[in-house]
């Protein structure tokens, strides 16, 4: 099966300081394969080597070691570069075009007919969510959620195969983001491959079907994200939502049974189990001091669980 992208023991060393003598290790060793038409996470806490990768794929600058592939293709391959999409981190234009200007420009250098051009643009303007009457306004008029959008209309001008953002969702309010995200699900369903970096949970919870997590410039974990939630859920947890209750009144009790757990509430108690059978006791507990069931649930894993403790030491 041809991937996507395939990444094949990527390094990436700066060299900084006034000689250039000292080695900043952006990348180390990194391995990754992704298949097409999904829409993969590339997650990882501020420096751990997200827009290092993405800008080495892109070409925007040599890796120290290892190669890439994108459909097929070695990265250095100028032809394939037609076939994909990129907008960069924070994407930064000329001030002073406007977005239609700017759009069509770009348009002209994928070589799109004069003829369909116009068209073209503005169809992938308003896919963005940019407003008709900011279309003809100077960028540097532009929010940062503005800028955003008229950076991810550019990246999808050629109707790219494979499209990499990085941190598509930053400098966009809630709305914005709930635009965006549609967006980007509306791309896997036409079968672009989207690879997105990016640090919001929210985000990749709601639209990613694999994911990597990147720590200090090293793979911590990858794979299915539902596969690598469920991995991570260990021995089952069951909690006990009560209200009515206070945790000092029955805290003495709880602690008889072992394992048991006990979080005071804003309107009771929490009482985490990890052995099914002690539920009956857990109940009658509360139920002596007045208490009454809310809810009884697994407690599961969540992606922020995953992340903490794949991106810390
Ligand atoms: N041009 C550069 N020169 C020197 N160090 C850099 C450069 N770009 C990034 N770095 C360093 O490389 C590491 C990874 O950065 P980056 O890839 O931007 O991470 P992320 O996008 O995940 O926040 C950081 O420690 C950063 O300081
Ligand atoms: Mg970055």
């Amino acid at each position: 099966m041809e991937y996507a992208i395939e990444i094949k023991g990527l390094t990436k060393d700066y060299e900084t300081g006034f000689w250039r003598k000292k080695k900043v290790r952006a990348l180390e060793d990194l391995t990754l394969k992704v298949r097409r038409g999904i829409i993969f996470g590339f997650l990882g806490g501020n420096g751990a080597g997200k827009t290092t990768t993405i800008k080495t794929l892109m070409r925007l600058q040599f890796p120290t070691a290892g190669s890439a592939t994108i459909l097929g293709h070695d990265i250095a391959d100028v032809q394939m570069h037609q076939r994909i999409g990129y907008c960069p981190e924070n994407p930064y234009f000329y001030d002073y075009l406007t977005a239609r200007e700017l759009l069509s420009h770009f348009g002209e250098l994928f070589g799109i007919p004069s003829s369909d051009r116009f068209d073209k643009c503005e169809t992938l303007l308003g896919a963005v969510g940019l407003d008709p009457k900011d279309r003809g306004k100077q960028l540097r008029k532009f929010s940062k959620g503005m800028l955003q959008r008229v950076g991810l209309a550019q990246a999808l001008l050629n109707d790219p195969e494979v499209v990499f953002f990085d941190e598509p969702m930053s400098g966009l309010d809630p709305v914005g983001r709930r635009e965006i995200r549609e967006l980007i699900a509306g791309l896997r369903d036409k079968g672009t491959t989207v690879f997105m970096s990016t640090h919001i949970l929210a985000d990749i919870e709601a639209l990613c079907d694999e994911v990597a997590i990147l720590r200090k410039g090293k793979l911590a974990a990858a794979g299915d994200l539902a596969e690598l939630l469920a991995g991570h859920e260990g021995d089952r947890v069951l909690e006990v939502n009560v209200q009515s209750v206070r945790a000092d009144a029955i805290q003495d009790e709880v602690d008889l049974i072992a394992g048991a757990e006990l979080f005071q509430k804003p309107n009771g108690v929490a009482i985490q189990i990890s052995d099914e059978s002690d539920l009956e006791a857990v109940l009658a507990v509360t139920r002596r001091h007045g208490g009454s069931l809310i809810s009884v649930q697994p407690v599961k894993q969540s992606l922020e669980d995953l992340f903490v403790n794949e991106s810390n030491d």
